[in-house]
């Protein structure tokens, strides 16, 4: 088979029907090509050597994901996922006895738990801001939760487990207008809808490479706003980060004080080629295709009289949530899965408060891509039919 490594949409090259973008995207032959041109380079001249060759396309990588992002390259920081990310810009934060930190009801997971673990340790609260009745955050009752101890909101714009997208910009312009830090999980939805840090307001953003960017696994980026980064310092630092001069050390006056010296450059060309590749089909026309096929996904899992959608909010996003009356969403797992249907289970872990709250313990989720045919949803369909009947 002679492959086109710069088609774009590439075809799959899989057998079967792939809907676990939300979990990692299918990178494209193009991603794919360059991280292995890369790794040919690396063991013909050497890594060093390879990523000095690279180095255009290495500093290029911070301009697009300034551009993905809506702000200035030194803004950016790249890295290995959303939690590494994530950790690092909130390790800086200077958090102190009676300090109040806000989160969604959809936190992520591995954010509340990190947040937990900070306020046992010096003595903070976490506070869950309340629902509205779509499960979007609710406003009213956040802005009558600020007052001058609230240190920091933590949302998760679009949770793992469902279609909801919560009102991050206006989140983000009460957090402005009370001069709180806003710190915004965007692992969902970098890659899947237009982001603009500036009109979110957030002081930190977070994204994996992996997920709807269709990126290689261990990437990732960070948009630190100026002010964020020229306030705080991360717990730890290297000579990348804060370079020595003779025997003293200047943080790098660039979110790249967040990076330390150390990272797979061929992950890193891929992600290039992954960003390039998305501002190039535009993410709002990758927003409009996706939104389309989870509504054909969510329409057709509604004709099914034994599935139930779990999915909140108004506008709903590409990740759709379901179960099958009678049958754990692991068992319809592997039986999509034996019908050629890749899907995605959710458990109470990644999304602990929201799952909780709607007595959930178990979700299926299915998350489609621009790649995805209208004959793969015809098929994850027809199988939950099956699996249903
Ligand atoms: C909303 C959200 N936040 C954070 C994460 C964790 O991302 P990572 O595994 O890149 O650290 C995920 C992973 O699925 C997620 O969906």
């Amino acid at each position: 088979m002679t492959i086109n490594f710069n088609e774009n949409p590439p075809p799959s090259l899989t057998d079967g029907s792939y809907f676990n973008s939300a979990g990692a995207g299918l990178m494209s032959r193009s991603v794919v090509s360059a991280m292995v041109d890369h790794l040919h380079l690396e063991s013909m001249m050497g890594s060093y050597e390879a990523a000095a060759a690279k180095s255009q396309d290495l500093s290029d990588l911070y301009l697009a994901a300034g551009q993905l992002l809506g702000c200035d390259p030194d803004e950016i920081a790249l890295t290995g996922g959303n939690t590494s990310g994530w950790q690092t810009a909130i390790g800086a934060i200077n958090f102190s006895h009676g300090d109040r930190i806000l989160v969604g009801r959809s936190e992520w997971g591995g954010n509340y738990a990190a947040l937990l673990h900070i306020a046992h340790r010096v003595g903070a609260v976490v506070e869950v801001i309340p629902c509205n009745e779509f499960g979007e955050v609710c406003l009213e009752q956040l802005r009558a939760m600020l007052d001058s101890r609230v240190k920091l909101i933590s949302l998760t714009w679009m949770p793992a487990n469902g279609g909801l997208i919560n009102p991050a910009a206006e989140v983000g312009a009460l957090a402005r207008a009370n001069d709180i830090t806003y710190v915004l999980d965007a692992a969902q939805a970098v890659g899947q809808i237009p982001v603009n840090v500036r009109q979110l307001g957030c002081d930190v953003l977070t994204a994996p490479g992996r997920k709807w960017l269709r990126g290689p696994r261990g990437t990732g980026l960070m948009y630190v706003r100026r002010r964020f980064f020229q306030q705080h310092v991360p717990v730890m630092i290297d000579q990348y980060s804060a370079p020595l001069v003779g025997l003293k050390y200047q943080l790098r006056e660039d979110a790249r004080r967040f990076e330390t010296s150390e990272a797979c450059v061929a992950a890193r060309v891929g992600f290039g080629v992954a960003i390039r590749s998305a501002l190039t089909s535009d993410i709002g026309s990758i927003q409009r295709n996706v939104f389309e096929r989870a509504e054909r996904v969510r329409n057709g899992l509604l004709s099914i009289s034994h599935v139930r959608l779990h999915d909140l909010g108004r506008v709903q996003s590409g990740l759709i949530s379901f179960s099958v009356i009678g049958i754990s969403p692991g068992v319809v797992k592997a039986r999509l899965m034996e019908a050629g249907v890749n899907v995605a289970v959710n458990g109470i872990a990644f999304t602990p408060l929201d799952m909780q709250a709607r007595g959930l313990i178990e979700i299926v989720r299915a998350s489609p891509h621009i790649h995805t045919s209208d004959a793969d949803v015809d098929r994850l369909i027809r199988a939950v039919e099956l699996i249903a009947s």
